[in-house]
């Protein structure tokens, strides 16, 4: 088990997502708390290969568990994969006095700070993502906030399509994985959901179902494509063209990354970032916190990395049962 730390640096890397901010004020605070220093770092690792650093005192993180995005700036940062840029990035850290780091991010943040973690700075990751895409946690800070908000921007959109009889595909974000699209194909009901783990390319059957759903008296359709599966606008073109049933594109974009978080993000944001602390304290290092039926605890980060996640085949299931 690595030392114990006395100064502990905290960074946001990779996409925003609502949360973020709640988790660097229970950082600072937990830290302080304990006694220890504390330096954000601006820009994710882009900033710390800058030295783009200051000091964080408990005003430092006032007012801001209310808001999205995330007060320290966020980047991707191509020369921190390289082995040159971590051994700079850990000389950094070295000369501002920092011997713990918490990186807030997802999967490519964690793979940056195992780096760090082997160059010699305690280093432990909290999962801020709105995909929902890590393994090892049941949970992502920002996914709460991001599938609400795709949700009530899908039955706006759904008012429309049923007034108009149309056919809806709406994009959601998620990158490679599933999760927003296949809860918002829950939560609003959709008829027809496109997730990457799933989604066969078989248009025919999306054609085929848009006719039978007219036959029992549907007013409107509306498909969820997830942003892996993409290209929503040409395949509105040819479903139009197959079925006659207009047929109109909606991606929702940005809009899913920002805005005020949700109570849960708040808390998980809290709890996860304090947890980080917490861990720092023990001497722990290579670790990444998650939640597991329930329970705030850490997993070392390359068992993280390694592990699979799947989408929960019953909910997918009943996604379709429900819509009929
Ligand atoms: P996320 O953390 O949301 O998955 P990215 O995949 O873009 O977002 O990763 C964020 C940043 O983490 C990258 O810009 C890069 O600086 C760093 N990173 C990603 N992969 C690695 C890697 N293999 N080694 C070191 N750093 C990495
Ligand atoms: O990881 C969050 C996310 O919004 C993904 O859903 C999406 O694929 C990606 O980030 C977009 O990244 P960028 O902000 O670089 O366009």
């Amino acid at each position: 088990m690595a030392n114990e730390v006395h100064t502990i640096g905290v960074l946001t890397s990779g996409g925003d997502a609502p949360g973020m901010n709640a988790a660097i004020r229970a950082v600072v605070r937990r830290a302080l708390t304990e006694g220890k220093q504390v330096k954000g770092i601006q820009r994710g690792y882009a900033g710390l290969l800058q030295e783009e650093i200051v000091d964080m005192n408990k005003r430092s993180v006032s007012d801001i568990i209310q808001r999205g995005g995330t007060i320290l700036q966020t980047a991707r940062c191509t020369e921190f994969t390289t082995s040159e840029g971590q051994e700079k990035g850990a000389e950094i850290c070295k000369k501002h006095g920092i011997d713990g780091m918490v990186v807030i991010g997802g999967d490519g943040s964690f793979r940056g700070a195992q780096k760090l973690a082997a160059c010699g700075i305690n280093t432990i990751g909290v999962p801020g993502t709105i995909d929902l895409d890590i393994a090892c946690t049941d949970y992502t800070i920002g996914f709460d906030t991001a599938v609400n908000t795709a949700m009530e921007a899908i039955d706006k959109v759904r008012d429309t399509s049923t007034s108009h009889e149309r056919c809806s595909i709406i994009e959601v974000m998620g990158r490679g994985a599933g999760f927003i699209a296949l809860w918002c194909g829950v939560a609003n009901g959709a008829e027809d959901v496109l997730l990457p783990e799933k989604y066969d390319y078989d248009e025919q059957r999306l054609v085929n179902n848009i006719i039978e759903n007219r036959k029992i008296g549907k007013k409107h359709h509306i498909i969820i494509n997830a942003e892996g599966i993409g290209h929503s606008t040409s395949m509105a073109r040819r479903i139009e063209a197959a079925t006659g049933v207009e047929t109109r594109a909606t991606i929702l974009g940005y809009m899913q990354r920002g805005g005020s978080p949700t109570a849960r993000d708040r808390m998980m944001g809290s709890v996860m970032g304090a947890y980080a602390v917490d861990c720092l304290c023990r001497g722990k290092s290579n670790r990444v916190v998650a939640l597991r039926e329930n329970h705030v605890v850490d997993f070392d980060i390359d068992e993280a990395l390694a592990m699979n996640k799947s989408l929960n085949d019953y909910e997918y299931d009943i996604c379709y049962t429900l819509a009929r």
